[in-house]
């Protein structure tokens, strides 16, 4: 039984510990907006397994927005007309929103060291934009 918390609800779910959280996710709470990646990163959903999270709060896409608003990062995507196809921006803007937790003014060098997310139509330039843009909201 794994036992955390996502998006401010507590779940507790029967399934093998070794299972990927990002399969939990999106099969077993429901939630899509995770998607799979490249399956080989180091604290990604797709390569944590559901047991390391027990007792965990777990913030998803869904979960961004608060009380109807978007996150501010969310608000720079929009702004900046940042996704293409849509697949990869969920993993994007978790990942920025993240960085500017930590770093709540990255330069450029820091937002191409942290946000290694792959994008496969090249959104890479308007990421950049949205995040600066995110800093100063
Ligand atoms: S917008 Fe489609 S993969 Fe990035």
């Amino acid at each position: 039984m794994a036992r955390f918390s996502v998006n401010g609800q507590s779940h507790n779910i029967d399934v093998d510990p070794s299972t990927p959280l990002l399969w939990v996710l999106r099969e077993q709470v429901g939630l899509t907006g995770t998607k799979y990646g490249c399956g080989i990163a180091a604290t990604r959903s797709c390569s944590v397994p559901v047991s390391t999270v027990e007792g965990k709060q777990i913030t998803t896409i869904e979960g961004l927005a608060q009380n109807g608003t978007l996150h501010k990062v969310q608000k720079a995507w929009i702004e900046h007309d940042v996704p293409q196809c849509g697949y990869c921006q969920s993993g994007m803007i978790m990942a920025v929103a993240a960085l500017l937790k930590e770093k709540p003014n990255p330069t450029d060098a820091d937002i191409d060291a942290n946000i290694t997310n792959i994008c496969r139509w090249g959104t890479y330039q308007q990421v950049r934009a949205a995040s600066h843009a995110a800093t100063n909201a």
